[in-house]
């Protein structure tokens, strides 16, 4: 934990954190009049814990600020330089998006979609994406993407809570060289639901599809529909999307963001993060499905203007060199990815990037997980050239935007390879224990953040309650955010991994109780168990523990492949866990709890400690075998 790297752009701007941390509200009262409002607010912040409201009375459009603001200077100014998995690539100037974006807008108005009304975007890294995104945010209606790998009862229960009117979504996507048939999908998920009015299909990959009379074609609608819709002035507060996330109970929760405070969040961690300049060329990996893409694909970029790849496919499609092709092609300036990409990478050695000119590169940024620091150093050295800094920003879907990161677009600090370093300013962030007092410098604690920030999420969809409870309740008027954090005696904060039953494979968010329930829905199974064990690429994996009813006489083999099925059908091959193991009971306390934290300890290779509690001590030794099992199969394999 100790190597520094004394490295920065040389920017300094002491002032912005004297004044963030005199009066964070007048700080960010600042920040947001960097954005284009159609009518100044009347109030910086209502703060009714735990409900904040930034910018009240003031009225705005996310689609105005990111496309309207810059025609006069940047309309031939490319926007999205894309590129499909197949090859196929597309310019989009910022011109030719607003064109797009106000006929889709018209079209969605022309299919009965007013404002408040929500929207699902189901669709592949295609630039339709933004584009749908875009205009439901210029008429006012909230969109809510789901990540084009979900399945068709995962989207069913989406868009069932969120009852949304009208989907967007495509004949297919291509994943690894092969068609994924999206459309198929919603036909199966929308079944009986009569709310949903109308089904917008992109045709992508030419692959056949059966239309119904919910059906129609985005050509066909975009070809008739005019280029000119006006964005909709809006309160500071309009919920601008719901992104459904992983808890550590039940079904996925609709996190809402609304636009105000969300743009104002967004427009300043990308300028003090990432320096964006105009003449970057910015390239972040995140697929638009998950909160990374939102924020810092969709809305940051184009709120200033900034030239930007978005890549379609896997990013080791054909093979390991994809990545640095698409960096070298399109002479990026600023790369933002996850520690599971990096650590792939990284397995297929140095000659692959070796081989390709980088040198356009700047900044390198990581999200998602915490990044080992030897994987740290291998970036910095071997895609950095030891020049880049590299940018750890630690956030949720949650928290909007980044909370903390190294900022060198605004101040030079020493960094240290797997520290996400500072707050960013007008966040008080600190770490605690238990009882909620701060802990000692280098003590593990629980990561809370102590006022409210701009891009904090509204509330949960429908559910003001649970929103409550989840974040707010377990320190008063602090948002718990689920990780734990040490501190180290420079102030730099370390982030140490979920402290809940949330689970991060391949940086995915994976709630342990959906996936549980899921098992136990199999006709003969009785109870599981879910947990993480670590992976040297993905972080950690998923494995289970299942305890079948007395009375089954199916094969264990067979069963293992009906519950693979069954979560790839109800949640989506995420999900997926690496081994499912049978057992014939569970570690349980006496009040009939499964002590997770003993299988999380074993599967950690760690001490198991107190097991006082423990009703059957033959269950934690059935337990400790399974892994053992595991572990010397997994070893084989390898
Ligand atoms: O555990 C933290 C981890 O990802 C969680 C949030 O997941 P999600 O809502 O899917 O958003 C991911 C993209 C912002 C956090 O609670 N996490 C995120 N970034 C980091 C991280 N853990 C360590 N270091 C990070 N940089």
């Amino acid at each position: 934990m100790s190597d520094t790297y004394k490295i920065g752009l040389g920017n300094n701007d002491t002032d912005i954190r004297k004044k963030a941390d005199s009066d964070f509200v007048s700080f960010w009262n600042d920040q947001a009049k960097n954005l284009t409002w159609f009518s100044p607010w009347k109030k910086t912040l209502d703060w009714q814990p735990p409900f904040a409201r930034w910018f009240v009375g003031g009225t705005i459009n996310a689609s105005y600020n990111a496309l309207d603001v810059h025609q006069e200077t940047k309309s031939q100014k490319p926007a999205i330089l894309w590129e499909g998995e197949d090859g196929d690539s597309r310019i989009l100037t910022y011109g030719q998006i607003l064109t797009e974006v106000q006929k889709f807008s018209n079209v969605l108005k022309s299919l009965g979609v007013e404002k408040g009304d929500r929207v699902t975007l189901y669709l592949p890294m295609i630039p339709e994406l933004p584009i749908a995104m875009l205009a439901c945010a210029r008429i006012g209606a909230t969109h809510t993407v789901i990540f084009s790998g979900f399945s068709a009862t995962s989207i069913r229960d989406r868009v069932d809570d969120s009852k949304s009117k009208l989907i967007v979504t495509a004949d297919g996507g291509y994943r690894r060289g092969k068609i994924v048939k999206l459309k198929e999908v919603v036909d199966e998920a929308i079944k009986g639901f009569d709310f949903v009015k109308n089904v917008v299909i992109v045709e992508r990959t030419n692959n056949e599809i059966t239309m119904t009379s919910k059906d129609r074609l985005w050509n066909d609608l975009m070809n008739n529909a005019s280029d000119s819709c006006p964005a909709e002035k809006l309160d500071s507060a309009h919920p601008l999307y719901i992104l459904y996330t992983s808890g550590t109970t039940g079904k996925p929760k609709g996190v809402l963001h609304g636009t105000g405070g969300y743009l104002t969040h967004l427009y300043s961690t990308f300028k003090w993060a990432f320096d964006i300049k105009d003449s970057d060329v910015f390239f972040c990996t995140a697929d638009i499905g998950w909160v990374t893409g939102h924020s810092y694909v969709v809305y940051a970029p184009l709120l200033h203007g900034a030239t930007q790849i978005m890549y379609e496919g896997a990013p080791d499609f054909p093979d390991a060199s994809r990545m640095w092709d698409i960096l070298q092609k399109y002479k990026a300036t600023i790369f933002y990815t996850t520690p599971t990409a990096l650590r792939m990478f990284m397995k297929f050695g140095d000659d692959i990037p070796n081989s390709f000119d980088l040198s356009t590169l700047r900044l390198l940024g990581s999200v998602g997980e915490p990044i080992n620091p030897e994987v740290w150093r291998w970036y910095y050295k071997t895609i950095g050239k030891e020049k880049c800094p590299i940018i750890d920003t630690w956030w949720q879907t949650e928290t909007g935007g980044m909370l903390i990161s190294p900022l060198p677009g605004l101040e030079t600090i020493p960094l240290k390879p797997g520290s996400g370093t500072r707050p960013i300013p007008g966040v008080n962030i600190t770490v605690v224990d238990e009882n909620g007092k701060d802990v000692e410098p280098n003590t593990k604690g629980y990561l809370v953040v102590k006022n409210p920030w701009p891009g904090m999420l509204l509330t949960l969809w429908g559910d003001d309650e649970k929103y409550k409870t989840v974040y707010w309740s377990k320190y008063e008027n602090c948002y718990y955010p689920g990780d734990y954090a040490l501190k180290d005696s420079d102030g730099y904060l370390w982030l140490l991994g979920r402290a809940d039953d949330v689970l991060k494979v391949a940086g995915h968010r994976i709630g342990t109780a959906e996936l549980e329930s899921c098992i136990v829905s199999h006709d003969d199974v009785a109870e599981s168990a879910v947990c993480g064990i670590p992976d040297e690429v993905k972080g950690e994996v998923i494995i289970a523990f299942v305890v079948l009813k007395e009375s089954v006489t199916t094969e264990n083999k067979i069963l293992e492949k009906e519950l693979v099925e069954k979560i790839r059908t109800d949640i989506g091959a995420i999900a997926t866990p690496k081994q499912i193991y049978f057992v014939s009971k569970l570690p349980k306390t006496r009040s009939g709890k499964i002590m997770r934290r003993l299988l999380k300890a074993i599967g950690n290779n760690e001490k198991i400690g107190d097991v006082s509690t423990l009703e059957d001590g033959a269950a934690v030794t059935e337990v400790q075998a399974a892994f053992d099992e595991i572990q010397k199969s997994i070893k084989e394999s390898n």
